[in-house]
């Protein structure tokens, strides 16, 4: 598919440059004015969060993290945390603490690195994209060894170069991989993976960013070592909060990492945990949020939850593919987010700034060599079919606006078309 004319520029953007105008610096020695705004802003446009985090906070959750911020160390604030940690718990499907750390999602693939491995070790990474990338370098940061497995950006990692990998140096003591790798829309097929794992002494540590919650990964029946997650995605937060939680195995590799750890001292923290509390301060409104976002996933019900992501990113693919968009990846698609290419002739980068400033939908773009070459329309957390409806609807919108010959509706009619296979019937009165 080839762009008809030239990239124009989106009509928002000239404004915001002319808007932006009055912050320039003023010359040495002008005189100061007063000046009022050069010109009035338009009405706010509407937005709209499609991005693969942040996701959008649903009203349920902002209202509770707007009560107000009591002392951490008291009876009610125990009380939130014994109910986030029993909730936890079944949203992990695991018998294990799931620790809250009030961190980003890095936070808590950094403090698996520290409490589980020691200099020297050697960890076995997949890095199939940006976050693989990062496992391996949070391991040199603290001197262990990575053996890497790189995988073509848009496909999963072959289960069997894990084996060979696994058999051919005994002395892996883990094996580090996400459960859906973010940045190019991918799912690894953890329950494959943690099979040969469990055979093994070697650890599985899955960066779960966004796929607990999204995707069914039950921690104690999989056999998975270290399971982690942040707040921004399916749990329907702001960032702020990472979670972990260390099957018997991963707590014993505790006891014997040396690597240097405070903050990220899991093992103190599990001990206030236990006693619902914090090793420190916590994120006390976030976890107001937490409490509540939980409760809402939870009345879903998981089988439910992850259902809906499986049909929001079917959706989104058939819609995709209608309008002739190659998938990024196309043989293991994450049910979290779907990446596309965009039609050659168009920049990704301005796609993406027209979607944002011109229609007011955030998607995210594609990351190093990915840059401006793909689109990754997410579909994770507080979202249903009328959130995939407007990312194709503006999607459509956006192309034509950029000069592609696309029949506008061709993407939502698709889309549409899987919501249909069964549509809800009306609740009884
Ligand atoms: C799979 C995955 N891992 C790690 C991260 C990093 O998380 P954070 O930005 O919360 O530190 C992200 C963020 O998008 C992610 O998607």
């Amino acid at each position: 598919m080839q762009a008809r004319g030239n990239v124009a520029e989106p009509a928002n953007l000239t404004f915001r440059r002319s808007f932006g105008s009055h912050l320039r610096r003023r010359p040495a020695g002008a005189r100061r004015t007063i000046a009022g705004p050069p010109v009035m802003p338009p009405r706010p446009q509407k937005k709209y969060l499609l991005a693969p985090g942040p996701t959008p906070v649903p009203e349920e959750v902002l209202l509770a993290m707007a009560a107000p911020t009591i002392h951490h160390r008291t009876p009610e604030f125990e009380a939130v945390v014994a109910d986030i940690r029993r909730d936890l718990q079944k949203v992990w499907q695991t018998e294990q603490d799931v620790l809250v750390l009030a961190a980003s999602g890095t936070g808590a693939m950094e403090a698996s690195v520290v409490n589980l491995l020691s200099p020297g070790d050697t960890a076995l990474v997949v890095n199939a994209g940006k976050f693989g990338e990062r496992w391996t370098k949070i391991c040199k940061s603290y001197g262990i060894a990575v053996e890497e497995i790189v995988v073509e950006w848009g496909q999963a990692v072959d289960p069997a170069a894990i084996e060979k990998a696994l058999r051919s140096r005994p002395e892996i003591r883990a094996v580090l991989l996400q459960g859906s790798e973010t940045s190019t829309t991918v799912i690894h097929p953890i329950a494959e993976i943690a099979k040969l794992t469990s055979a093994t002494e070697t650890l599985l540590v899955v960066d779960g960013i966004t796929s607990v919650g999204v995707a069914d990964m039950p921690m104690d029946r999989l056999g998975i070592d270290v399971l982690l997650s942040g707040s921004q995605k399916a749990f329907m937060l702001p960032p702020g909060l990472a979670f972990v939680a260390l099957s018997e195995r991963a707590w014993k590799a505790t006891e014997r990492a040396t690597s240097p750890r405070f903050y990220f001292d899991l093992r103190r923290e599990r001990d206030n945990q236990r006693k619902n509390t914090t090793a420190y301060t916590p994120a006390i409104n976030l976890m107001y949020g937490l409490r509540k976002a939980l409760e809402m996933m939870l009345s879903e019900g998981l089988e439910a939850l992850f259902a809906r992501h499986a049909k929001l990113a079917r959706a989104t693919r058939a819609g995709a593919q209608a309008l002739g968009l190659r998938l990024v990846a196309p043989s293991a698609p994450s049910p979290s987010a779907t990446g596309v290419y965009v039609p050659d002739g168009v920049s990704g980068g301005d796609l993406q700034k027209y979607l944002r400033y011109g229609l007011g939908i955030e998607v995210a773009g594609g990351q190093d060599h990915l840059k401006g070459k793909i689109l990754r329309l997410a579909h994770l957390g507080h979202v249903g079919p009328f959130d995939v409806v407007i990312g194709l609807a503006a999607l459509e919108l956006g192309l034509v606006h950029f000069g592609v010959d696309v029949p506008l509706g061709r993407g939502v009619g698709a889309a549409q078309a899987v919501f249909a296979e069964e549509l809800p019937s009306l609740p009884k009165a």
